[in-house]
């Protein structure tokens, strides 16, 4: 049972759980403490700005309100009610601005800057201060991405905590002591990490900017767009603010059990792909002197000429980021029109899953938490990883089996390591079934998109335990969303024809991917529905211009199962794909709303129980557990990069992990200040492989497999298994899954 306690603020009575802090004991009755150091999500308060100044009853000095927590017969009295607390607040005001420019006309802050609002409610009105303002060097890159202006500065230490704290990547850190206390990165290196650009949205005044956004807009000129991410599978939830029809910048719109406010530096910073130099904005036919513009009817023309010369044999290459409206109108007019059923899906998924859903916040409060897969978490869905450190935080135990897990394991180990879990007398697989609040993870590919691991939670009895469950995390944003929207547009599925007379690559993703150039190879023809002039461009036939997530209305389906709007944030250059897919239809005989929402609404009753866009506003929820059901054998959808081989031991040679760097694909490719970000070309090889070949840090090394070979710089990974070698993908060329490699 909580403990209750009463006390009184500013008069009024309220009664809340023993211990909360006293600053949202304030907020639930109505009443403000100003703040600006204190910030819960990053751990316990720090006590620096004393903006929270209160008078308590029984106490001779002001206290610091962000430290305090709520006791019975607590008498407080703010600034509203204490002349005292009043002066203190107005004091402390005058005693930050002593050297803080004046300069909120050019301050990007400006206008949404939490000094300059408490300023206004709680300071002093002139200043007493006549001498020179300190002026500083500015402004100072943090990176490429983001800019200290140090004179504006309050030392609230809220980016610091953030680096040490949460991302733990600890690279911003203050110098120096007392006045001469400054933020910077540590030895003056550039605040290289995935989470780095949430210092700027933390920083409570126009300290730390975007590089992106600086000069760019003023808060009155604004608006402010609720959609959500489409660059991976966690689905976070963002305000892409956009000015006379431009994205400006990507903001969190905190939705706690997702992201908790929190964003990866990809999600962030990638929007300027929209602006892209290549970005395509006609469509092109291949005519007798190559590629050349058409008009849109002449385009839809030759797609209708090109589907009905392949007749069935047409092979669709999903990428996982159409949205579920764009993936189920492609399926009706391939599958109920054309009557070509086959497809590339991005990746396996399974239904069986939604027996364990649970949301992503549940592994801050997790107790165990065991990870099974060759990829880390923070290339695949970069803010699980934030959740992880949290649940390490707050005393959970995890487990991680991979090649660079704290349990080091062979390549392409993940599903036995899940069914050793299973197996009776296995200690940790007992510990998983006597907690009350475990989680397992899947980070990788196989195992039948999460069919495996569902089948483990089931063994380990999850379902009967509200507070335990499973994450399978795909590669792709959406593909869970598509692959039911692909499945609801028609019953039946096929193998690929042979031979494959068209291949429509839905998708700069789907491009990317080797199985898809290789059908690519295979094919009389190709469409490629895609937004820049990438490697698509170059086998296609027809090139159907695409949009981005930003530009449109639709839905996607996160890791977690939750159904979510994207919202369209500026008009695209474009016509929206659903509006051509649905003429193309019409011309099959097939009937495809040209409109998100009422694609929607017609598969909604059959797919995702009849569930109410209006629902999806807003925060989404998560939808309850469905009860287990089996999952079918597993059938990989698709061999991953760089197939797996048997558990064979090859003498001299490693096994190559070609893994997808976060910071890697078509949209952060063309965001020139995110470049510093991607993988560098280099081979990480683990202490003991690089011993055996004399090979250290930074040497460049050859790397051989199968009569190719690259040259590489060599990274020495303490937590990489022996026997494995990682390569970034676009990095790997064409090596194959064994690799010789050799100091130069
Ligand atoms: Fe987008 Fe994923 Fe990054 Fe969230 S973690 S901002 S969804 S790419
Ligand atoms: Fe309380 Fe800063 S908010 S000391």
């Amino acid at each position: 049972m909580t403990e209750m306690v009463t006390l009184t603020i500013d008069d009024r009575e309220i009664t809340v759980p023993k211990g909360t802090g006293l600053v949202e004991t304030a907020a639930a009755a109505g009443i403000e403490i100003p703040v600006f150091c204190y910030e819960p999500r990053l751990g316990p308060p720090v006590g620096a700005c004393r903006m929270c100044l209160v008078e308590i009853e029984g106490l001779p000095k002001l206290q610091a309100g962000c430290s305090l927590g709520a006791a019975d017969g607590m008498v407080v009295k703010t600034a509203a009610t204490s002349e005292k607390a009043a002066e203190g607040q107005n004091a402390t005001l005058e005693f930050i601005l002593v050297n803080h420019p004046l300069d909120c006309p050019v301050c990007d802050k400006g206008g949404e800057c939490p000094l300059q609002d408490l300023t206004f409610r709680y300071g002093p009105g002139n200043t007493r201060m006549t001498f020179p303002k300190i002026t500083l060097e500015k402004p100072i890159p943090v990176s490429p991405l983001i800019a200290l202006d140090r004179e504006r500065c309050i030392l609230c230490y809220r980016c610091t905590r953030f680096s040490s704290d949460v991302a733990e990547d600890n690279q911003l850190v203050a110098r120096n002591r007392g006045a001469h206390t400054e933020i910077a990165t540590f030895e003056a290196d550039p605040y290289r990490a995935p989470f780095s650009g949430n210092v700027i949205e933390l920083c409570p005044v126009g300290a730390l900017t975007s590089t992106q956004y600086r000069f760019e807009a003023r808060p009155w000129d604004i608006q402010n767009v609720p959609t959500v991410c489409g660059l991976c599978s966690v689905g976070c939830n963002v305000n892409a603010t956009v000015r006379e029809g431009k994205v400006k910048r990507i903001l969190s719109r905190n939705h706690p059990e997702i992201d908790e406010g929190w964003l990866c530096d990809k999600g962030r910073f990638s929007y300027p792909h929209l602006i892209a130099e290549d970005r395509i904005s006609e469509p092109l036919a291949r005519g007798s002197h190559g590629l050349e513009a058409v008009s849109w009817d002449a385009a839809l023309d030759r797609a209708e000429e090109l589907l009905r010369q392949a007749g069935t044999n047409v092979v669709t290459a999903l990428s996982g980021t159409e949205t579920i409206e764009q993936a189920y109108a492609l399926g009706r007019l391939l599958r109920a029109g054309v009557g070509a059923h086959a497809a590339v899906l991005p990746e396996a998924t399974s239904d069986a899953l939604n027996a364990f859903r649970l949301p992503l916040s549940a592994l801050g409060k997790a107790e165990l938490v065991v990870v099974v897969g060759d990829d880390e978490i923070a290339e695949r869905a970069p803010v699980v990883e934030l959740w992880l450190k949290a649940a390490r935080r707050n005393g959970a135990e995890v487990v991680h089996y991979g090649p660079t897990g704290n349990v080091p394991s062979a390549l392409g180990a993940a599903a036995a390591a899940l069914h050793a879990l299973t197996e009776p007398g296995n200690e940790l697989g007992g510990r998983l079934r006597a907690s009350e609040r475990a989680i397992l993870i899947w980070s990788g590919s196989g195992g039948g998109g999460g069919a495996r691991l569902a089948e483990a939670a089931h063994a380990l009895g999850f379902e009967d335990k509200p507070g335990s469950g499973a994450f399978h995390l795909p590669a792709t944003a959406n593909a869970r969303g598509v692959a039911a929207a692909w499945a609801a547009a028609a019953d039946e599925d096929e193998a690929n024809p042979e031979p494959i007379g068209l291949l429509i690559v839905s998708g700069d993703e789907a491009a990317c991917d080797p199985a898809v150039r290789d059908l690519a190879e295979r094919a009389d023809r190709v469409i490629a529905i895609t937004m820049f002039h990438g490697l698509a461009v170059g086998w296609a036939d027809l090139v159907l211009p695409a949009t981005s997530y930003l530009e449109r209305d639709g839905t996607t389906m996160n890791l977690e199962g939750r159904l979510q709007r994207q919202r369209r944030a500026v008009i695209a250059p474009v016509p929206d794909e659903l509006a051509w897919i649905s003429k193309l239809a019409e011309r099959f005989g097939v009937t495809v709303s040209p409109h998100a929402s009422v694609v929607f609404e017609e598969l909604s009753p059959e797919v995702f129980g009849g569930v109410d866009l209006t629902a999806l506003n807003g925060r989404a929820g998560l939808p309850a557990r469905t009860p287990y059901a089996a999952p079918a054998p597993a059938v990989e959808a698709k061999g991953p990069a760089g197939a797996r081989l048997p558990d064979e031991h090859f003498v001299g040679e490693l096994r190559l992990h070609r893994y997808r760097a976060l910071f890697s694909g078509p949209f952060v490719e063309r965001v020139e200040e995110l470049g510093f970000q991607r993988p560098p070309a280099e081979i990480e090889l683990s202490t003991a492989d690089a011993s055996k070949r004399a090979v250290a840090n930074g040497d460049t090394v050859l790397v051989r497999s199968n009569g190719t070979s690259l040259e590489l710089r060599a990274r020495v990974n303490r937590k990489l298994v022996e026997g494995v070698a990682r390569v970034a993908d676009e990095h790997a060329g064409d090596l194959h899954p064994l690799v010789e490699v050799v100091k130069q």
